[in-house]
Order: C-alpha cells, then structure tokens, then sequence
C-alpha cells in the first residue's frame, strides 16, 4: 500500500519484480537497479565483446530521454533496455537504426499484447494519441567511423496511471488493454524482435523498412512543424525517405528533416 500525494492511498501489486532467469539472451547485463540503462550500455561499449550487449534493469532512477529531458519510472512498473551496438556503418546513419528500434518495439508489442500502435516520427510509440515507448539513441564516432551506438528503449508496461502533464501525453500497456503483462515477456519479445529487425537492417539497409515504417507513421498526410532544429520547417508530411529522413511537403518544396535534436508537432502544436 502506497500514499498518493493528498488523494488517500492505494493498492500496489509489487509482485512483478523483474528477476534475471526470466530474460532470455545470450549477452545480457541484469541490474536490480540503475541511474541509466543508456549511461552503463555506454560504460560497457568500450570494452571487448559488447555488440549486442542487452542492459536491463528492474527500476531506473535518473532514466534519460530525448532533447535532455527525464525519463520517470515508477517501481516495478515500466521496461528500461538499452542495446548496445557496433555497425559498421557511417554515423549519419545512425538515426536510421532508430527508426529500425521503433519498428520492431511497435511489432514486439503487437504479437504480445495485440494493441496496433503507431510510430510518431521519429521513434515515439504512440497509441490513441498517446505515448507508450519512447528511444533515445546515443552514440560515440569520428568522422568516418561508429565507435559504438546505445539504443535506449523505454516502455510503459503496468502503470495504473500518470500525474501532472503526462497524463494527457503518455499511457501504459495496462491502461489500453486494462491487462497485466510480465515485464520479462515484454523484454524477451522486443529483445527477439530487435535482432531480427537488426540483423536485416545490416544485411539489406534501411531501404527494406521504408515501407513498413510509413505504413505504420501516425504523421504521414499530417500538417506538421519541426521543433528544435536550425529553422522551423512546416508543411504536409510525406514519409521517411531510403534515408529515414522525414520528407515534409512545404508548399511543393521537398525538404528533408533527419531525427535526433528535431521534434515533430502538428501545425496546432498538438503533440500528434
Ligand atoms: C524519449 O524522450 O522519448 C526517449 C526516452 C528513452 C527512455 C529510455 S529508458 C531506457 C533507456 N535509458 C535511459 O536513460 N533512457 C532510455
């Protein structure tokens, strides 16, 4: 039983503690509890052996997210992962291993829970106007080489609710099929998911998800405005172009916006 601020208290099911023999992979580091998945995949990919390295935890204490803003989890409740991963690719390519983690986060939730969520460009899952996952790509190169790339995967699995502004931003696996899942279940499936979409990424690039990803973009045909980068940029968005860059319609002027500082909000300012 836990208090909640000036409303009384509540029953708390604290029975889904994550325990490291239910995550099944090959290369994983388990923690009880972590400031940052992304911060100790990335203390762990300068050592030897750590492409593909999974970095899982069961509560999260100063979780990033994206344009340096937090990640809130509440204990025993949400899913903290983070990939680590050595492409031999070019770094600007890297926001498109991204957009590969959304697709297969998208999937890994739909063969579990059957929810069909959409992807807001770049990579937030969403679902009913809400976010479910959020990624945060973080990544060390030079010039003309990746020392390694982190992918950052947040997932909001059994939470009952959210305070304050996120309420009308964010929802859970639980609030949109008022079901329980295990977390690991949540973790083996994205953790098989993600390698198969990794594994033809490399093999076939990003070339072969163009499709999948516009098919399943909640902004596509959508009046949209960029936030955060040089210039804003307004217009109809089009979809991701081979380059998994978001192509936007501005009065017949093709021009192209690729993810990591840039947000995308509706002409409105609505979030999708
Ligand atoms: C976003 O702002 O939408 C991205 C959120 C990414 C959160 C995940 S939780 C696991 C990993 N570790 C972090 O510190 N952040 C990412």
């Amino acid at each position: 039983i836990i208090s909640v601020n000036n409303k009384g208290y509540k029953i708390v099911d604290d029975t889904d503690v994550l325990n490291v023999d239910e995550i099944k992979y090959d290369r994983l580091l388990f923690k009880e509890e972590v400031e940052s998945t992304n911060e100790e995949g990335k203390r762990q990919a300068v050592k030897e052996n750590c492409d593909r390295l999974l970095v899982t935890c069961n509560y999260q204490s100063k979780g990033k997210g994206r344009i340096g803003r937090s990640w809130v989890a509440e204990k025993n409740r949400g899913v903290y992962m983070s990939f680590v991963l050595k492409p031999d690719i070019m770094p600007q390519e890297i926001s498109q291993i991204t957009l590969v983690a959304g697709i297969a986060v998208m999937k890994a939730i739909n063969s579990l829970t059957g929810l069909k969520t959409k992807i807001k460009w770049p990579n937030d899952i969403i679902i009913n106007g809400k976010k479910l996952v959020g990624i945060l790509s973080e990544m060390s190169a030079e010039m003309e080489k990746i020392n390694y790339v982190v992918v950052g995967i947040g997932i909001n699995v059994n939470e009952d609710e959210f305070e304050g502004e996120l309420k009308e931003k964010a929802t859970s696996i639980y609030i949109e099929t008022k079901r329980r899942f295990k977390r690991s279940d949540v973790i083996n499936s994205v953790a098989e998911e993600f390698n198969l979409c990794y594994d033809k990424f490399l093999e076939k690039g990003f070339s072969a998800f163009v499709e999948e990803y516009n098919e399943s973009c909640a902004n596509v045909g959508m009046r949209v405005k960029t936030v955060g980068g040089r210039e804003e940029i307004k217009g109809r968005a089009m979809g991701v172009n081979e380059k998994g860059e978001l192509v936007i319609d501005d009065e017949g002027e093709m021009k192209t916006v690729i993810g990591g500082e840039v947000s995308l909000r509706l002409e409105n300012n609505k979030y999708i």
